[in-house]
């Protein structure tokens, strides 16, 4: 992996902080190190998320998503990228029982990944462990409208704010994340005119993922990006269609195995400089 040798300043919360209302804050997915390498030059912040769990890990959900799972993934984005905010997701699980639950699990998050902030979904009771964790030297992230990980009480995901109750509350999650310090706020799954309430309504800049131009910046899950899947929601635009490309890498490596022109003489060794030489094949005649 090529390293620049200077040293890049890194993004951090004030940064993002201070663009709300200003240049678009442009966010994306990431899980792996050579991926978030590849990223890192166009993004001022990566998302470990926890969306892992469905594109890279093949669960049906964020559900089953551990903290070690967040941990390792948050260790290896770290190791790509240099000059991006990393902020990894809190799993499901790891923080809603307590403010305390929530700093332990968080601690571990920032001391083992190195990364710089922790994302919650920010439901109702969620806003006093958003304060706890940064007055405790965690920066947070919250994430309102689509919450993921309730995904068991809809039975799927679906757009939210359909009713004047449901979007009163989500206005109300947003604000209470806000006063509470979230540095930045991700606003999933939600109609414009309520996206633009909430980016009004909030000091912090709203990160939207479905939620319109609205928002101070957008997000996407980087699969969905790049055409790893044949279903993407309607909100994302695929920029790359590399399912297709690794379908048809994947094939012509297959035949020229089957074929035997894969490896030719150029990608077998020859060393104490002889010649390479093919393998006598039992019961056939050698190919090239
Ligand atoms: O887990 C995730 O990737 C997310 C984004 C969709 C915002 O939470």
């Amino acid at each position: 992996m090529s390293r620049h040798s200077e040293t890049v300043r890194r993004l951090a919360a004030p940064d993002i902080r201070a663009r709300k209302g200003g240049d678009p804050v442009v966010c994306l997915t990431a899980y792996t190190a050579p991926m978030a390498e590849i990223l890192d030059p166009h993004c001022d912040l990566l998302l470990v998320g926890d969306s892992l769990g469905m594109v890279v890990h093949g669960m049906p959900n964020t559900v089953g998503v551990t903290l070690e799972m967040m941990i390792l993934h948050g260790q290896a984005v770290m190791r790509g990228a240099q000059r991006a905010m990393v902020v990894v997701d809190m799993p499901f699980g790891s923080y809603e029982s307590s403010p305390e639950q929530a700093f332990a699990n968080a601690s571990r998050v920032l001391k083992e990944t190195g990364a710089q902030a922790v994302k919650v979904e920010a439901g109702p009771t969620v806003a006093p462990t958003v304060a706890f964790l940064v007055e405790r030297g965690v920066p947070v992230m919250s994430h309102v409208g689509l919450l993921p990980q309730a995904v068991n009480i809809d039975g799927k995901f679906k757009a939210k704010g359909r009713t004047p109750e449901e979007r009163k509350r989500i206005i109300d999650d947003a604000r209470a994340s806000d006063r509470a310090g979230a540095f930045a706020i991700v606003v999933e799954g939600v109609d414009e005119s309520l996206a633009n309430e909430i980016t009004l309504a909030v000091k912090a800049p709203t990160i939207g993922i479905g939620a319109s131009p609205a928002c101070d910046g957008q997000i996407l899950v980087v699969d969905d990006l790049l055409g790893l899947f044949d279903w993407t929601p309607k909100f994302v635009r695929r920029y790359a269609d590399l399912k297709s490309v690794i379908g048809e890498a994947a094939q012509s490596y297959a035949q020229d195995v089957r074929s035997r022109r894969f490896p030719a003489a150029a990608e077998t060794y020859a060393l104490g400089g002889g010649k390479a030489r093919r393998p006598r094949i039992a019961g056939g005649e050698n190919q090239g």
